[in-house]
Parts: structure tokens; sequence; C-alpha cells
């Protein structure tokens, strides 16, 4: 090659590089693992830069060395053979100890990190159990009764200790900014904690491969102050507003005795209580959706990036003119197939465990194991054709025969019910 092609190639490639290094500083990536937001975090961050700042001087000394000697003892004639030194015992004794010196140096902080970071539980700590499932998470604060799924309260500058099970397959609980990986192992519980330093939403992934949706398993973790994160669990404890049975003919003065039905974006805001005799006169407090906002991460304050923006898969539709209706869905969805798998605290019938607790399902600010935003749209998509919105979904479909997809058993209406209805536990 000639100095003037190999110019030719050099300055592309130069602006090629160039380029490429500059993009990896493009922008601010909500998922990068260079940001630690946890003790944990910073330790491993720590070990990590102690280890690179030793590899580097390792590198430098021994290519240092290499060019140097290559430089020095240049054989331009190439007639001289190099001295031999086999059978050099100080040198053989050097080179051993060396890189076990060099080793060792790697070898304790590391070992104590890992170490430090397994510890089974740390006193005074909030306790959560984290279950992996096919394809979401479940979530229980067992100090206070609490079980969700796919969402992650916790507060800043108190340790929580996360007891690590799987219901199925492996699974592997990764929070990139919070914490390391840690896998979900069924018949054995694995442990992890962190303390998380600041306030913010940040997202979890599954990080071991578990089947079709491994990627569509993620998770958000709301890190808030102690308050909000008191007042959060308060709210979790109490039963889904709004699917509270419906009080009898004269009780509806008495106070706690109506069900506050939220009103959703869709309905007028007069909902009627859930109940047989929708035309009963009942007092219903309805609720703005404001008023239980105080109790989850603000709506106002969410990142960008938090809510995701999974295409719906085109073949799906839904009747436009399909307006749910609060009372009705939770009418029909006392008996809907829909209990064999989910619990909504204060629906005695809804007990199921395989699918996620849908208590509080409306204050959640995703669906599917955080695959798309939870808003009626999706969710009514959703509850009609599960596994084509999420493939390999355990949820079956619902939605009625539509272009000889296998046939369900609910029109779009009675669809649009149970949305409407799901989305008012806030
Ligand atoms: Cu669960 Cu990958």
């Amino acid at each position: 090659m000639t100095r003037d092609l190999r110019m030719r190639w050099l300055t592309p490639a130069l602006a090629l590089l160039l380029a490429v290094g500059l993009s990896a500083c493009n922008s601010f990536t909500p998922n990068t693992i260079f940001g630690a937001h946890s003790e944990f975090g910073h330790s491993v961050d720590l070990l990590t830069r102690r280890l690179l700042y030793l590899g580097i001087g390792v590198f430098i000394l021994v290519e240092g060395l290499l060019v140097f000697i290559l430089v020095k003892f240049r054989d331009n004639d190439g007639t001289r053979e190099a001295q031999q030194i086999h059978g050099n015992t100080t040198l053989e004794i050097g080179w051993t100890l060396v890189p076990a010196v060099i080793l060792a140096f790697i070898a304790v902080p590391t070992i104590e990190t890992i170490f430090k970071t397994q510890a089974k539980a740390v006193p005074n700590a909030l306790q959560v159990e984290v279950i992996g499932h096919q394809w979401w998470w479940e979530f229980r604060y067992p100090q206070f009764g609490v079980i969700t799924a796919n969402e992650l309260y916790l507060p800043v500058g108190r340790t929580a200790n996360f007891a690590l099970t799987t219901k199925d397959v492996l699974h592997s609980f990764w929070v990139p900014q919070l914490n390391g990986k840690r896998d979900l192992i069924s018949n054995h519980t694995n442990y992890i904690w962190f303390t998380p330093d600041s306030s913010f939403a940040w997202n979890g992934f599954c990080a071991e491969y578990c089947g079709t949706s491994h990627a569509n398993m993620r998770f958000k973790v709301f890190t808030v102050t102690p308050a909000e994160f008191d007042a959060w669990v308060a709210h979790q404890k109490t039963n889904a507003v709004g699917s509270a049975p419906p009080p009898a003919a004269g009780d509806s003065a008495k106070p706690g005795a109506a069900p506050a039905v939220l009103s959703v974006a869709t309905s007028t805001g007069a909902s009627t209580p859930a109940g047989k005799d929708a035309k009963a006169p009942v007092a219903t407090p309805v609720m703005s959706v404001a008023d239980t906002s105080s109790s989850t991460y603000p709506r106002t304050k969410l990142p960008e990036w938090v809510i995701p923006k999974t295409p719906i898969p085109a073949e799906l539709t839904f009747d436009q003119n399909a307006e749910g209706d609060v009372a009705r869905g939770a009418t029909l969805f006392k008996t809907a197939p829909c209990i064999a798998c989910h619990t909504i605290r204060g629906v005695p019938t809804a007990a199921g465990i395989v699918g996620p607790n849908l208590t509080h399902v409306g204050s959640r600010t995703t669906i599917a194991g955080g695959l798309y935003p939870n808003d009626l749209k999706h969710l009514e998509l959703w509850i009609k054709n599960a596994p084509a919105m999420k493939p390999g979904s355990l949820m079956p479909l619902f939605g009625k025969a539509e272009k000889g997809a296998t046939p369900g058993v609910y029109t779009d209406q009675q669809i649009a019910d149970l949305a409407a209805y799901l989305s008012s536990l806030k």
C-alpha cells in the first residue's frame, strides 16, 4: 500500500472512530450502569474503577517495556540469536510472583464486595420479597401486608433487603442504576440489598433469559421520600377503590360505607356504584385522579423514558364506540374468568394468585410486565388479546372471535367495561 493510499483511508477511518466515540456521550442514558445511586452501586463502581486503573497500569507497563525492548534491541540484520535464559530461577520466581501479587490485588476487594453485597439481611431493613413469574414481577412487602406487581416503591435512605425466588424458571433481578444483578432460582432464596440515595424513577429488567417474553419482563422502581413511601404503603393496604360491595339501601349515608368510585378518563364523572341495582339512590363520592396521586410517584415528574413506547400489533383493533362503564365492569369482573388468576382485595370472589395482584392496578404506570403504558386503550387491547400483545403471554385471549382468531368470550363493550373498572382501581 502506498503512502498516499494509506492516507486516503486514514482520514475517513479516524472520522468514523471519532463519530462512534462521540455518539457514546451523546444523550442521557437512563439504563447506564455507570451512574450508581445506591451504596451497592457505589461499591461495585469503586471496584470496577480500581480494577480498571490497575489494568491500565499493568497494560502501560507491559506494553511500554515491550515497545522499549523492540526498539532498543532491534536486530536490523536478522542474524543474531537472542540470549537464551532457560532455567533462570530468579526470573521464573519473579514472573510467578508478580502476577500472583496482581491477582491478590484484584481478588481481595472483589471477594470483599461480593460477600458484602450478598449479606442475607440488614437489621431494620425494609423487607421485600421478589417473586419472578413468566413474564412479570411480584413484589411483596411482608412487614406491611402489601402485594403489588411490576412497580417497586422504596424510601430513599433506608436499606431495602430483597429475598428473591421464582415461581417457574430462572430470572434475574436488575435495576442498572441501583444495584448489581441477582438471579431468582427455584427452591432457593437469593438475597440482595441496597439503599437508594436519591428520589427518582428507575427502569428494572429481567437479566436472565427466561423464555419468549424475557425482554418484555420489566419493572419500575420509584424511590421516594420516607413520608411519600408511608403514604404509598397506607394506600396500598386499603381495599381496592371502587371494588367494595354496594351498600344496602339506606346505608349510603354511613361514612365509609359507600364505595368511592373513581371516574376514569372516559366516564362522565358520575359513576354508579357496583351492584345489581344501579338505579339505587346512592351518594357515591367520586374521587378525581389527583386524590390518589399523592400516594404514587407524581405523574408530572415521571421522566419521559419511564413510559414504554411499545408499538401495538397492527392486526389488533377495538371498537371505538365502546365506552367503558366502571359499575358494569365491576359487576362483570366478579364472575369473570379473571378472578381465577387475579386477586383484588375487597372483591371476595377475586382471589387468584397465578397472575398479578390487581388491587391497585389503576395506580400503576404500566401494564403487561412494564411493556405498555397503563391507559384504557392499552388495557382494553390487553384484555382482548394478551397473547398478541405479548408473545408467550400466559394470560389468554378474552376478546370474541375476530377474523378467525380463537374465540374468546367478551365483546368489545364488555372489555371496555372491564378496563374502565380496572383503571378505576387507583
Ligand atoms: Cu425473566 Cu428473563
